[in-house]
Parts: structure tokens; sequence; C-alpha cells
């Protein structure tokens, strides 16, 4: 873990650049640090000044008398090596370069960030940016940054890749009086990045949030690792914009095509318990129901309302987001019926009527409180003439104090008639929206955070099954030797074997005489297939025959398969012709791997056979999280497959457990074996007992 001791707790620090003008960049870090209480000792650098805010100013940071902690370095690029320099001359621990002009600007200030790195890398310094706006912390008050303001005290991290967005997240928070803990301005991440950020914010006592806006992650791996430990702890919003090429390009596989570019950025999310945020208004809903809210105990939402319409586009809303509308008891119902005029809604959600005064508000919202079958609730308010916002408001924070446990959210929706019912509410903490989507999407988002560190209490099984890592080894290299990339039939089914995945036998020979040999030997049918790793689309030149019953029909296929080929392709190289035992028809599947650069192997499952990209009836996990049975079992659940799979309209099921054990070994061969760059298994038969992978093509690198 790196230690930021230096960046947020500096006991000296020097502003290498410092000036005396108001209104430049120089002057305005040394005010923010004055003015943010910094308790240690601040030394400015500038050659032409001896003062600087009242303060001694040196001409080089080699001057200064005491230690220095940290360094922020705001000198034009032409002079930010040399600066740099200094510092680790000076044994200056961090650095933080504000300074444009970097990688950012294309080949030479590449060029020049990594005569930086070197430097650092040189002196043991560690550095924040180059390109960026500083850093902050509110507890242990710094603000070494030329942000226009520094937030109040709160519970939120924030780490933000883009400058822009950090300041405008901050001027909104503080518009909404939200306060921050940490706020970090990653720049161009030359050296500390986001994953640096999460691990420090992940164990600060102050912040309960951590909050990103990120571009690109820089070490997946890496990422993985941190925040799956991370959001054990607290939760983790993420707003990623930016989208990878790397999943979408020269994808040659079918699983490759449909993982699509950004798959595996939600799939890592996902699996790590991160919430990411689709849009900038979602990061800051999020925001707001993170760091005020408790985290629901389920996901079955009780409403209270004073109008229908509302209540119908909420009662929508939870259903098409999956949550829950809550099903009250029995007693719940009949008290609410009781004392609730007989208009009033006394199912979800509760209508009290557009006439409710606070004190029917109050009724409907404790006997929701009460009842054992709620565990959030959504108040609902529009303004009419008799609604009293401010009085309900007083009545919805009491209700949040004696019921500590179940969150109360609002949606207020309407403008000025309802602002100061609305401000009550979120100064006392309860998150309070206009409509009721965003309201929605904010307790989906706790849910979803619920969820993930319920998940975790289940025991992960571990791998359990021998492999045969040598003769997957053994093939790769003869493959290779040969100058190819693609494995032959055969070769992949010797791979997918090694790894205990049933195959079709399937045997590589290259007379006819042969052929029938091993055709007799394997018994009938049988199919024939031309082996060519340059035929993508075998049938289309007339390499596959199926159906073949007996040794004469083989050798006559075999003849006919290479001619046409020779005739189609006379340039493409022929291996010979594999003799493949044609399986009973199963449940049709495609199991794939399409390698993420950032995230690495992820695991495609669905319905496979030729329509499979027809279909798209595929969902993605990362093989790194399938190693549990019931982590796959909800893989499969994902698809229609899994329709099938159980045995629709009639038919017997299918053996899922096989399926199951068939993708762990998949995860791993893929795992283990990082030079494979995709992989599809496509079809496989699923059948009621076991299942054979037919098609295996497997592509290294
Ligand atoms: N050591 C110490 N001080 C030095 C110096 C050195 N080697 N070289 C110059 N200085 C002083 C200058 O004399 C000046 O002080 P002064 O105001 O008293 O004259 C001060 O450092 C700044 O230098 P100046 O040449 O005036 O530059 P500037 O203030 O116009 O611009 C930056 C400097 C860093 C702000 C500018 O280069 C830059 O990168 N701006 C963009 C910042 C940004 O957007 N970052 C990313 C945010 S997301």
């Amino acid at each position: 873990m790196s230690d930021l001791t230096s960046f947020f707790a500096p006991k000296s620090v020097s502003v290498v650049g410092a000036s005396k003008t108001p209104g430049k960049i120089g002057n305005a870090i040394v005010r923010n640090i004055i003015d943010s209480g910094y308790k240690g000792i601040i030394y400015p650098i500038n050659p032409r000044e001896s003062e600087i805010e009242g303060m001694a100013c040196f001409s080089n940071i080699n001057n200064v008398p005491g230690e220095v902690d940290m360094a922020i370095i705001s000198v034009p690029a032409a002079h930010v090596l040399a600066a740099a320099k200094d510092c680790g001359q000076k044994g200056v621990k961090a650095i933080i370069v504000i300074t444009a002009g970097f990688k950012e600007i294309g080949k030479e200030g590449l060029d020049i960030e990594k005569k930086l790195i070197e430097i650092c890398g040189k002196f043991g310094m560690r550095l924040l940016g180059p390109n960026c706006v500083g850093i902050m912390d509110t507890y242990n008050p710094i603000n070494a940054s030329f942000a226009g303001m520094f937030p109040k005290k709160g519970e939120m991290a924030l780490i933000s890749q883009s400058g822009a967005m950090l300041l405008a997240i901050m001027d909104w928070s503080s518009s909404v009086g939200l306060g921050y803990s940490k706020v970090v301005s990653l720049g161009n991440k030359a050296d500390l990045s986001e994953i640096d950020f999460i691990e420090d914010a992940a164990n600060d006592p102050y912040t309960k949030v951590i909050l990103c806006y990120l571009e690109d992650i820089v070490d997946g791996p890496r990422f993985l690792e941190v925040t799956r430990r991370a959001t054990k702890k607290k939760p983790i919003i993420i707003l990623k914009s930016g989208v990878s090429e790397a999943g979408a390009k020269a994808a040659s596989s079918h699983t490759g095509a449909l993982a699509g570019s950004d798959l595996a950025y939600d799939t890592a999310f996902e699996q790590c318990g991160i919430i990411r945020a689709r849009t900038m208004t979602e990061l800051f809903d999020l925001a707001i129901a993170f760091s005020k809210s408790e985290i629901p105990a389920g996901d079955r939402i009780g409403i209270v309302t004073n109008s229908g319409g509302p209540g119908i586009i909420a009662t929508d809303n939870i259903e098409l987001k999956g949550l829950t509308m809550a099903r009250f008891d029995k007693s719940t119902i009949e008290e609410l019926r009781s004392n609730l005029p007989k208009e009033a809604g006394i199912y979800n959600p509760v209508d009290v009527l557009g006439d409710a005064k606070p004190e029917r508000y109050e009724f409907a919202l404790n006997k929701l409180l009460d009842d054992p079958n709620v565990d959030s609730i959504l108040v609902l308010m529009c303004p009419t003439a008799v609604t009293q916002p401010l009085e309900i408001s007083k009545i919805v924070v009491n209700a949040r104090d004696t019921h500590p446990g179940k969150p109360i959210f609002a949606a207020y929706t309407g403008g000025q008639l309802l602002a100061r019912g609305a401000n009550l509410l979120s100064e006392a903490g309860i998150p309070c929206y206009t409509f009721p989507e965003p309201a929605i999407d904010s307790i989906r988002g706790l849910n979803i955070y619920s969820k993930y560190r319920s998940s975790l209490k289940i025991q992960e099984a571990r791998d359990t099954f021998e492999v045969d890592k040598r003769t997957v080894k053994a093939v790769f290299y003869d493959v290779l030797k040969d100058h190819r990339l693609t494995l032959l039939g055969s070769e992949s089914a010797e791979v997918a074997k090694a790894y205990g995945i049933p195959t079709a036998p399937i045997v590589m020979t290259s007379t006819a005489e042969e052929a029938a040999e091993v055709a007799d030997k394997m018994g009938y049918p049988v199919v024939l297939k031309v082996a060519s790793p340059k035929i993508i689309h075998k049938s289309d030149v007339g390499g596959v025959k199926v159906g073949i019953n007996s040794s004469e029909e083989v050798k006559k296929s075999f003849m006919e398969i290479m001619e046409r080929v020779s005739y189609c392709l006379p340039k493409v190289i022929i291996h010979g012709i594999e003799v493949q035992k044609m399986m009973p028809n199963g449940t049709e599947l495609i199991i794939g791997m399409t390698r993420d650069v950032q995230f690495g192997p992820l695991i495609a499952f669905g319905l496979g056979g030729i329509y499979v990209n027809l279909l798209k009836d595929v969902s993605f996990r990362l093989a790194s999280n399938l190693t549990d049975e019931k982590k796959i079992e909800e893989l499969l659940a994902e698809t229609k497959a899994y329709t099938l799979l159980k045995g629709y309209r009639g038919e017997a099921p299918r053996d899922i457990s096989a399926v199951v054990d068939v993708i762990k070994r998949a995860a791993k061969l893929v795992t283990d074996f990082p030079e494979i760059t995709e992989m599809d298994i496509n079809p496989v038969f699923a059948y009621d007992e076991g299942l054979s992978a037919l098609d295996i093509k497997i592509t290294i690198s």
C-alpha cells in the first residue's frame, strides 16, 4: 500500500512557483493552504521574491532551512523537470505537479512526463499529476490546490481524473450542503493513480463513501484487488466515462464480438461491488443517498403519497429497476383502512389524498415504518393548496429519528411551493429529490451494495479439480513452432480434455484410408472436417460432411472434401481432415472467452449454435470471479439458455451441474494460460446427463 501521509498530513509544504500576484495559480495555492487552516510550515519558492503573503520566500527549495515533506510545483512546463530535481535533492517525499503540458498534449509532452517519472523514481518521491488541480483534506486541514473553494467537512472522499469535473462536483456539493473528507485531482496519473487513493480512502476513518470520476483505469488486476478489499469496508461510486476500445478491437471470435467495448468495466465494477453511475446526475443522486442514508436491509419499498400520478410512476419505476413494492402486513392494512378516509389508497402506494394534513402523513408513515415487510420508505409529495410541506417534513424527520435502521427517501415533486420543506429534509440528512425516479435509482444503488456485502458472507468454494498443464503447454509449443496462432480442432480438443472439459472425440488424419480406420474405431456416424486454421467458415467451401455411416463413405467424403477445398481455396494450406464422432443432439450452448486488456479474461455463456450472434443470449463474468458454483449459476440464470436447461415445455431438464463444472474449468484454463487470447466452445451440447464440447476454437498469442 502506498504511504500517502506526506500528501495528506505533511509537516511542511513548499510551493515552487509561488506568486505575489493575486489571480495567478501560484498565488491561489499559497492562499488556499493558509486559508484552509494548515498547521504546518509553508515555504514559498520564487527566485524573484523575498516575501510572499507575509512569509519568507526562497529562491530555490534547496535554500529552505528546514525539511520539506511535500512540494506543489506550479511553474511553466519547461521548468518542471529542474524543479522536481531540486525537490529530489532536498529530500522531498511527495510532489504535486499542477502544471499542464505533459502526456495530454502528445508525444513531446509524453517525453517530458517520462523524464519526470524517472526523476521521481531516482529520488524515491511519489508524484501526483502532472496536470492536476491538487489535493485537499478537511480533517487534517490542507488545501494544496488552486480550486476556488474548500469544502466543509464531510464523509465522502472525491477522487477525480478530470480537474474540471472535480471543481464542478465540489461546487454542486456545497450548494446542496454536502461535505468531503478528502479531495484528489489525479491529473495524468504518471505515478499515483485512483487505486492508491481509493486504498487510502478505504482506510481513512473520516471517509464513509468513496466517489470517483474516472476516464480509464491504469492497472486492472490491482484495481480489482484493491477495490474488492475497499468495498468490504465502504461503498465506492464511480462515474466512468470514455469507452475502452480494447474489447471491441479485432475480435475474431463470437465471444469477442458479443462482449462489446465497455462490458469489462461493467462486469469488473459489479464483481467488486462498485456502484457505477451512468451520468453526472446519477453520480450526484447516488452521492446524496450514500452520504446521507443508512443502507436498507432489503429491497421492499413502501410509498406514502398525496397524489396518484407520482405514486403510479414510482410503482412502475420500482418494478422496472428490479426492486420490490412491499406487501404490507394484514394488521398494517387494517389499521390504514380504519384510520384513513375511505377514498385513500391503503395498499402500496398508500395514497393519503391531496387534502392530507401532516397528521395523515404521520399516521401512514409510522404504520409503514412499523411493518416488518417494509425495508425503506419513499415519501412523495405534490403541492396542493392545503399541503403543508414544512410541517410534513418535520414529521418525516421525526419518524426517521424514532425508527433507526429503516431509511426514508423523499421526492417532493414541484418547485417553489415545496422548496422549504425539501431543504428541511436535506439539512436533516434525508435524501430528498424532485422526482421519484432518481430517488428510486438511489435506493437501487444502496441495494446493490447491500446485496454485494451479503454475498461476501457466502463461503467461496475452492478449486478441487486436477488439471494437466503440461499437455496444454506442449500443444501451444507445437502450434507456435508451426508458425500458427490458431489451434486445429484436434489440438483444441486436447487442451480442453487436459482441463477435464468433455469433448466429442476428434482425430486428425492425412489420408482417406487413415480416416476410414479412425472412423471404424470411433464408431459411426462420424463427421469429417477440413483442418486448416485459415478456413473460418468450413461449410461454405465444402469442407464439412456430416452423418457418415461407413468406411467407404468416409474415404469418398475425404477425397471430395480435399478436391472441393483445393478448388475453392487453392493457396490455403490444408493440414488434413479431422474425423469427429457425431454426437446426439443436445441443448446448444456457447462457452467462450475474450480477454480485456485491463481486467483479463471475460467468460461468456449463453445459447450457442449458428445463431449465436443473432440471438445474443449471452452473459459475461470475469473469469477470476467464477471459482464458486453459486456465482456460475447466477451467470447462467441471466440467460434464456438457463430456461431451456431447466426443462422448457415438458422437455427433460439438462445437466446444469455439468455446465457449471465446465464453465469453472474453462475459467481456470484461460486464467492459467494468459497466452490464450480468445476461445469459443460452440456448440456445447448439454444432455440430461453430462455434455459434450463439439467445436472448440482457441487462439493464442
Ligand atoms: N522556481 C520558482 N519559481 C519560478 C520558477 C522556478 N524555477 N520559474 C518561474 N517561477 C515563478 C515565476 O516567476 C512566477 O512568479 P511571479 O508571478 O512572481 O512572476 C511563477 O513562478 C509562475 O510562473 P509564470 O511564468 O508566471 O507562469 P504562470 O503562472 O503563468 O503559469 C502554470 C504557470 C503552472 C500555472 C501554467 O504553466 C500551467 O500549467 N497552467 C495550467 C494549469 C492547469 O490547468 N493544470 C491542470 C488543471 S486540471
